[in-house]
């Protein structure tokens, strides 16, 4: 396999994931935020993830050590430019992903692979912010990182075999399954996922059933680790609303269109757990 450095762009919840699991498969990893402030939290949820395995008696001392060992942070771009895959975990933001894009391109070496951590923008169009969308892939990660076993590989039309089997080659590595999917909006993953998050908001709208009874019921009928509203405080919910609204926009049709209750509590600001409030109160534990 060609990857032996890795880069991630972000060290908020999905890239501090990326990072972790990269370095703990012993790939020397570096991670980039924007500011010191981000990356010392990022670095801290890492840290704190560690401390918890530790204590649950999943991780060892020296593993957590190693993993350490292998992961840097910077402010910087330009300390990633002798990295062989660089993984983008930015926030949801075309105009964003686009700047980072073309400097990546202008820094990486020819033969470096970009991929994306994104979970609804087109990776095509991202590809073309570049000189080499050859080499451009979606990596698709599920939250938690370090807990959840898949990636969904993402190639478009551009995308040469090498470069997906040298993707599919880093997810063993790191200890993940793949799913290899083309590139439509949502892929595989949030294409059946976005649209049962949003039934069952509008389930509750509604009145159908309470809160509790909506997210017991799939989790005691159909043995879902969690009820389908709490995983959209878990997810946020202002990302749901988000991704919804770029299915909707491409695929235009009425089961990715946003409940009016999730636009509402989206501009109330109750974006879930990260908020500190969407269906449930985030600030008991466990959340009420
Ligand atoms: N270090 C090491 N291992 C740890 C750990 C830590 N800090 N914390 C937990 N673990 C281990 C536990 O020991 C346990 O291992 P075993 O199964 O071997 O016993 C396992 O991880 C599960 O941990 P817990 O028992 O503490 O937690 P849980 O059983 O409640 O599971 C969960 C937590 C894995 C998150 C589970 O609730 C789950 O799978 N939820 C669904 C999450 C989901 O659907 N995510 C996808 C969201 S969509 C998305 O991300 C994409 C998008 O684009 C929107």
């Amino acid at each position: 396999m060609a990857i032996q450095k890795v880069g991630v762009i972000g060290c908020g919840l999905m890239g501090s994931g990326i990072a972790q699991v990269s370095a703990a498969a012993g790939f020397p990893t570096v991670v980039r935020e924007v500011s010191a402030n981000a990356l010392e939290k990022g670095m801290g949820s890492i840290k704190k993830f560690l401390d918890g395995g530790i204590a649950k008696g999943k991780v060892t001392q020296a593993d957590a050590d190693k993993l350490l060992a292998n992961l840097s942070g910077t402010v910087e771009l330009k300390d990633l430019a002798d990295c062989d895959l660089v993984v983008e975990a930015a926030t949801e933001n075309l105009g964003l992903k686009k700047e980072l894009f073309g400097a990546l391109d202008s820094l990486l070496k020819p033969g470096a692979i970009i991929g994306s951590n994104t979970s609804s923008l087109s990776i095509t169009e991202l590809a073309t912010f570049t000189k080499r969308p050859e080499r451009v892939i979606g990596l698709h990660f599920f939250n938690p990182v370090p807990l959840m076993k898949l990636v969904e590989i993402v190639k478009t039309i551009r995308t040469t075999p090498d470069v997906v089997a040298d993707a599919n080659a880093w997810c063993m590595a790191i200890g993940k399954t793949a799913v290899n999917c083309g590139d439509s909006t949502g892929f595989v993953v949030n294409r059946l996922l976005v649209p049962y998050m949003l039934d069952a908001i509008r389930v509750f709208e509604q009145g159908l059933a309470s809160r509790d009874d909506i997210d017991n019921a799939m989790k005691l009928g159909c043995g879902y680790p969690m009820g389908p509203l709490f995983l959209t405080d878990y997810v946020g919910l202002d990302t749901t609303y988000y991704i919804s609204e770029i299915m909707f926009d491409e695929f235009k049709e009425p089961r990715f269109s946003a409940p009016p209750l999730l636009k509402r509590m989206v501009l109330a600001g109750l974006h879930g757990r990260k908020s500190g409030r969407g269906f449930y109160d985030w600030s008991t534990n466990p959340p009420s």
